[in-house]
């Protein structure tokens, strides 16, 4: 393994692992949002879905080990590289003013800590149910019918219930909507950087990939912030 952290070590290295892991948290946060739009469709669809989810089993523990390594491994090597690229900057433009890819970073350090405390929030609130444990232990109901047509009543974690009673404190939904946003930015930058990181580039094509990132990034965003809003506003759960 010394090979791997001698890659690591390297800036070609460091920032190939940051594009990779950036496009692994990607995913996941479009599968995320796929299943979390669910809550559109009603109780029964979402949690269904997240009953679903949790009998995985392994393949969800090795998803979830898979998203940590990428998050942790993420900030730890976009800190790195900002510290080293200050360092040599400080060297070569001692007399001038911050270049905007100095700004552009900077901003992508503060954006990226902010989503890192909205996570720990997050997780705290809905997979842990530290913040609101009334809300957590909500079940749902379910009847199934048997072959034979006997009823067998169960009950399971009601992530429908969980979330409509979330979001319905102004507080809790605004501060998932301000989150959003700061997510909504770092996306944007950072999905136009993978390109540049992965050598993706063609004149003719140039300026639409510029551009993929923040329309990306706007539409996953969206389609977050519709959840607290349509919570808050009584178009879900009402
Ligand atoms: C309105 C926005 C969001 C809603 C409504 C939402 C909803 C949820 C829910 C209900 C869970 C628990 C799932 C379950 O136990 O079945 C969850 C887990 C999680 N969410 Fe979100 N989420 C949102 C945004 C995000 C964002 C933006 C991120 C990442 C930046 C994120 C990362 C996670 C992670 C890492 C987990 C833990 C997954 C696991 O335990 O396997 N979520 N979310």
């Amino acid at each position: 393994m010394n090979w791997f952290s001698a890659f690591l070590r390297s800036t070609v290295g460091a920032k190939l692992a940051v594009a990779v892991t950036g496009i692994l948290m990607f995913l996941f946060l479009i599968m995320h949002l796929s299943g979390n739009l669910l809550v559109f469709a009603g109780q029964d669809a979402i949690n269904t879905y997240s009953q679903n989810l949790r009998r995985l089993g392994p393949l969800l523990w090795i998803a979830r080990v898979g998203l940590l390594v990428s998050v942790i491994a993420h900030v730890i090597l976009t800190i790195r590289l900002t510290r080293q690229n200050a360092a040599a900057r400080q060297v070569r433009y001692a007399i001038h003013k911050p270049q905007v890819s100095s700004l552009a970073s900077r901003a992508m350090i503060v954006s990226g800590l902010i989503v890192m405390v909205f996570i720990f929030f997050h997780l705290a609130h809905l997979t842990f149910g530290v913040v609101f444990p009334d809300h957590f232990a909500l079940r749902e109901t379910v009847t199934n019918l048997g072959q034979t047509g006997s009823a067998a009543v169960a009950d399971r974690q009601d992530v429908y219930g969980m979330m409509v009673a979330g979001f319905k404190n102004p507080m809790v939904a605004g501060f998932y909507v301000l989150a959003l946003v700061l997510l909504g930015m770092h996306l944007a930058h950072g999905i136009s950087s993978v390109f540049q990181t992965l050598g993706v580039n063609h004149p003719k094509y140039n300026g639409v990939l510029r551009k993929s990132g923040p329309a990306l990034a706007t539409v996953i965003i969206l389609g977050f912030i519709s959840i607290p809003l349509a919570i808050l506003f009584g178009a879900v759960g009402a």
